[in-house]
């Protein structure tokens, strides 16, 4: 039997920073998709015997011993567990494989929580480390309500994570119809019998789903907390931002702490369209906020390599309106500048987006939880640039 460690004793272990050789052992162009950061490629399949010259090969290369300590991690979990025992079995002493393989990886949570000025507000950010996704619970102390944004489909993290802290969730929000991962909003709408709220521009791209839809300044009571939408379209035509008290600024994938939005997903035949409208989205009306707001983002990026650039999940990921004003260079831009550089700036597009896009705007039907495993592996792809462009957040 092989040994296994959870992803979430492995994430610790990451954390600590500890001496370990991660091995991969998924096919090369799999890996060169997306990987965890500091992975060794090594493909493997059960069928093969593991030849020793193989294996001495890849000692030397990476100077391994028999005593270091190694992780084995594949898709899922199974073809990684039998490479780990044919390890032992030249003599490694230390050896583990991580238990569902990189599908459990990526649908693995840390529960953060933001401090906040008032002393009624909580704010809990959902990392989804793997590919960097963020959602958020907020919550009122006194009356113990609290709104979902941007729930993934791992719904029970965000109920879990609610509970924790004595809130009932009664709301749920998306900032927008997202590309890169399917949206939990619907079914937690649904499982909790609550409304769910969209930007009203939604309209524009005809949902096939119920929602409320709401206007632009218009303000949502959450047991009393204030919650306001606030237009930003760029990214998508409904994209919506929603300010949490004066305090906080949900930026969705409008404004993330080391880079802006991509715009050409939606806006493919009118780019220069999404373009500009991301540049006043951004300039005109998420900066005339108030310095000491914070933007809470909906992503962070995380490169095919696993590298998350500039973050440090696990740890609060946000920046400030002051902060950004300052020291993100899109946002010092020109217009016709900003233009220039989202065109020169554009990702690969996210593996599945037509379908993930399908499926959010009610068009499709869900997948199986296998399919949606599927479609969901791999980083988020939503910034316009993959570079940062400063070099931290406050
Ligand atoms: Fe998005």
């Amino acid at each position: 039997m092989a040994d296994f460690i959870s992803p979430e004793d492995f994430r610790d272990k990451l954390d600590r920073g500890e001496h370990f050789y991660l091995i991969d052992t998924r096919m090369k162009k799999d890996f060169d998709e997306w990987h965890i950061n500091g992975a060794i490629n090594f493909p493997y399949s059960k069928e093969n015997s593991l030849e020793a010259y193989e294996m001495k090969k890849l000692r030397a290369s990476e100077g391994i011993s028999l005593e270091d300590q190694i992780v084995t991690v594949c898709a899922k979990g199974i073809t990684s567990a039998s490479f780990a025992e044919k390890l032992k079995h030249k003599g490694f002493s230390d050896v583990k494989t991580i238990k569902g393989g990189l599908r459990a990886w990526s649908g693995l949570y840390d529960h953060v929580q933001i401090a906040t000025e008032k002393d009624d507000l909580i704010i809990v950010q959902l990392q989804r480390r793997a590919k960097g996704c963020l959602g958020y619970i907020v919550g009122s102390r006194r009356s113990g309500e609290a709104a979902v944004v941007d729930p993934s489909r791992y719904t029970k993290e965000f109920i879990d994570a609610a509970t924790e802290r004595g809130l009932k969730i009664t709301h749920v929000f998306d900032t927008h119809i997202h590309a890169d991962h399917v949206s939990g909003g619907r079914e937690m709408a649904e499982r909790l019998g609550i409304n769910y709220y969209l930007g009203s521009d939604l309209e524009k791209r005809n949902p096939e789903f119920d929602y409320i839809s709401v206007k632009s300044n218009q303000v949502i009571d959450v047991g009393g907390l204030q919650i306001k939408a606030i237009h930003t379209p760029g990214h998508t035509t409904e994209m919506t931002s929603w300010l949490v008290e004066s305090e906080a600024l949900i930026s969705g994938d409008s404004l993330f702490v080391d880079s802006i939005g991509r715009t050409e997903l939606e806006f493919e035949d009118d780019a220069e369209r999404g373009a500009v409208l991301q540049y006043r989205s951004l300039l005109e009306k998420v900066l005339s906020l108030p310095d000491r707001i914070k933007i809470l983002p909906g992503h962070f990026s995380v490169s095919d390599s696993g590298e998350s650039g500039g973050v440090k999940p696990g740890t609060p990921i946000f920046s400030t309106i002051g902060y950004l004003r300052r020291n993100n260079r899109a946002l010092q831009m020109e217009k016709d500048e900003f233009v220039d550089y989202m065109f020169e700036n554009v990702p690969d597009k996210p593996p599945n987006y037509e379908r993930v896009i399908g499926i959010n705007l009610g068009r499709e039907e869900r997948g199986s939880e296998e399919e949606e495993i599927e479609l969901e592996l791999g980083p988020n792809r939503c910034a316009a640039s993959e570079e940062s462009m400063v070099g931290s957040s406050e």
